[in-house]
């Protein structure tokens, strides 16, 4: 691997400057994207399409000296292959034809064959990995089970999850159904990634932080301490790093810390100062600029980056090892391509040891 940073950083050993990749750093506010998008048609048709995906995936990193590609795809792929119809309206986001609300739905869901309807995502990671050649190392992902479990239950993206709560509610059985199938799923998914060559891990709990504590600790947090401990990745430096990023997971550092999980992704709402002193160098923490940052000036954003380095650095015992810099959720499409460069090198000068 010609820049293995970020394996590094993960495991907690020395590197040369602290690695930085971006959450949707291959998205809209790429014209790049957008003129591939077009051509494909759709965003699922390029999802779909191996050579389509490893090219959007390439793009960001053709523009700036990121540390990781991201695998180009989505986490509803999942619920797509247990064959809830999964579907994109232009400005809504993405929907569902079937929905699962009653335990009879529940039923007719099983663990989805990786090869088969889930061929074009281990295609598109072997391919990326042949196209990558080494140069820096592969990211493949999954959403969480309580993640997929929201669009599954509410049909799409949702304001107030009203659904899903209803049922954790009125039929808690049901939906622990409904979550282990999902964990079965996310845990055969995330190996059959790293069979197809993916180099780090990561799972998406964008949801989590909408729960009350009592409910996150019985909806989400027990099923990423599953996936932790029962997701087969190797030991010592070839183990594959697993990296457990949630929106709003700051009140659960030190339990999320506890799964066996090699780092965890937080949000802008935590200082790395606190989340570092929290953990206690037991993970690598990986985060948090406000990815609103992106809409000031270079200078301020080249100012904020050094604030994150410098906070991750205070409750770390005053070293920066262990720190992989990225933005506390991902880009947005009017977002300006010069201002993510100023924050990449912002990211490599500040930390330069
Ligand atoms: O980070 C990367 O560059 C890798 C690609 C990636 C995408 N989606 C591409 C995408 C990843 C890691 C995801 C994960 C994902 N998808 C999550 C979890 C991450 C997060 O943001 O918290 C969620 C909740 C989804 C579900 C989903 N897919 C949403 C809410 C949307 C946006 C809909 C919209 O119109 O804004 C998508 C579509 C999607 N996934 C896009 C991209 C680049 C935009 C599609 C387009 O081109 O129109």
């Amino acid at each position: 691997m010609k820049n293995d940073r970020l394996l590094r950083a993960l495991r907690r050993e020395p590197v040369d400057c602290t690695p930085v990749w971006l959450m949707r750093q291959a998205g809209r506010y790429l014209p790049e994207y957008r003129a591939t998008r077009a051509r494909a048609g759709s965003f699922l048709a390029m999802a779909k399409t191996p050579e389509l995906a490893c090219e959007v995936t390439l793009q960001p990193l053709a523009r700036f000296p990121l540390d990781a590609a991201i695998l180009f795809s989505d986490i509803l792929t999942i619920p797509d292959a247990m064959g809830l119809g999964l579907y994109f309206v232009d400005g809504e986001g993405p929907k569902f034809e079937r929905t699962v609300r009653t335990a009879a739905d529940v039923d007719r869901l099983s663990v989805p064959d990786m090869e088969t309807s889930l061929r074009y995502v281990m295609d598109a990671v072997r391919l990326i990995r042949r196209e990558l050649d080494g140069s820096v190392p592969l990211i493949g992902f999954s959403g969480s089970p309580w993640t997929l479990a929201c669009y599954m239950v509410e049909g799409g993206g949702s304001d107030n999850f009203a659904r899903i709560k209803a049922l954790a509610l009125n039929d808690p059985a049901t939906l622990h159904r409904l979550l282990a199938v999902n964990t079965d799923a996310v845990v055969a998914y995330l190996s059959a990634q790293r069979a197809a060559g993916a180099q780090v891990l990561q799972v998406f709990d964008t949801w989590g932080g909408v729960l009350s504590p009592a409910m996150y600790r019985e909806f989400s947090l027990p099923y990423l301490v599953r996936i932790a401990r029962e997701l087969e990745r190797g030991d010592g430096v070839a183990r594959t790093p697993l990296i457990l990023f949630g929106k709003g997971n700051a009140p659960y550092l030190d339990a999320l810390a506890a799964s066996g999980c090699e780092g965890l992704g937080v949000d802008w709402t935590v200082s790395l100062e606190d989340a570092a002193l929290r953990t206690q160098g037991r993970v690598a923490l990986q985060g948090n600029l406000d990815p609103a940052t992106l809409y000031a000036s270079p200078a301020a954003i080249s100012e904020q980056v050094r604030l994150v380095l410098d906070s991750y650095q205070a409750g770390n015992g005053g070293s920066r090892e262990g720190h992989v810099f990225n933005l506390g959720h991902g880009l947005s499409p009017d977002m300006s391509p010069g201002h993510v460069a100023a924050l990449v090198d912002a990211v490599h000068i500040h930390s330069a040891r």
